[in-house]
């Protein structure tokens, strides 16, 4: 497995691996890699491209009181991991790399970024957008792996490579969970035991919305009571949002439809954490 640290390796090896007849793969992430990213990179891997996982933790879509500091970094481990899930290239650039000095190229999904996650998080879709664009025009991918985890990303994201008519087709992998329902997430290692126990309520509330709706509920306003029932049970969780959209648009939908997207958000302590489903 190669490691290149400039966008210019990056692409220079892409575009010979193409020449090569090769496909390429792109599988985006923050690193500290956990069983969610295993199973983007291993599904690209089996998409018979060639495998380029980026790995860095991007500054742009973090607020100024938020985690970027802290954020776990694991690069060695990281690497054994993309490895042997079947990734031949590691990217992982300096901020410098992707942010030269001076740097003032923002790309923007209006409407969209100010939806769900993007509410809460003030220029987190901003940040999002302007660094997968780089990575997209870095490597220069036929196909990009992301989870349905972050559900709201997936939306903008499919929207900018519409807009701008980007040439990698966007794959989404479901996501992966613990034994006992938490969806996995780079920030559950902030978690104490305590709050561990209570973030269950994430994957509850989510469960409790698939089980109304098999019954054949389909009014957003009861599935989302439901859902502020479980949280309210927990001390230390604080719901930050709870909702039925569509999920190409993130507009609030009444009605559940097969393919509208229920989105959740708590702070759980200190930890914020996301979980979703999408209906069939
Ligand atoms: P990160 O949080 O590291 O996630 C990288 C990719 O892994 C995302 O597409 C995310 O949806 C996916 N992922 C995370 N947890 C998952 C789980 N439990 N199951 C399945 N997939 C999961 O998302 C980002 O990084 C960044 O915003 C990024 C796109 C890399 C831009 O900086």
């Amino acid at each position: 497995m190669q490691v290149f640290r400039t966008v210019s390796e990056l692409r220079q090896c892409s575009r010979e691996q193409r020449k090569n007849g090769s496909t390429i793969a792109l599988v985006p992430t923050m690193g500290a890699l956990h069983a969610g990213h295993a199973s983007l990179i291993r599904a690209a891997r089996d998409s018979g491209a060639l495998v380029a996982v980026s790995i860095f933790v991007n500054p742009t879509q973090f607020g100024p009181n938020e985690d970027y500091a802290t954020y776990p970094r694991s690069f060695d481990a990281d690497c054994a991991l993309a490895q042997s899930q079947g990734a031949s290239v590691v990217f992982a650039p300096s901020v410098d790399e992707l942010y030269p000095a001076g740097a003032a190229t923002f790309v923007e999904v209006e409407g969209l970024s100010n939806r769900l996650d993007g509410l809460s998080r003030p220029g987190h879709f901003r940040g999002v957008s302007t660094v997968v664009t780089k990575l997209l025009l870095a490597a220069e991918p036929d196909l990009a792996f992301f989870g349905q985890k972050d559900a709201a990303q997936v939306a903008v994201l499919r929207r900018m490579v519409t807009d701008l008519r980007l040439e990698s087709k966007i794959v989404v992998c479901p996501i992966v969970r613990e034994p006992d329902g938490l969806a996995l997430s780079s920030r559950n290692v902030f978690l104490s035991p305590a709050e561990r126990a209570q973030a269950l309520s994430l994957s509850r509330a989510i469960h409790r919305a698939e089980e109304m709706i098999a019954e054949g509920e389909r009014t957003a306003g009861l599935l989302i009571s439901a859902a502020r029932e479980i949280f309210a049970a927990q001390p230390d969780v604080s719901v930050d949002y709870i909702e039925l959209v569509d999920w190409a648009t993130l507009e609030p939908i009444r009605t559940a439809a097969p393919g509208s997207l229920f989105a959740v958000a708590a702070w759980v302590g200190a930890t914020r954490l996301i979980d979703n489903a999408i209906l069939a």
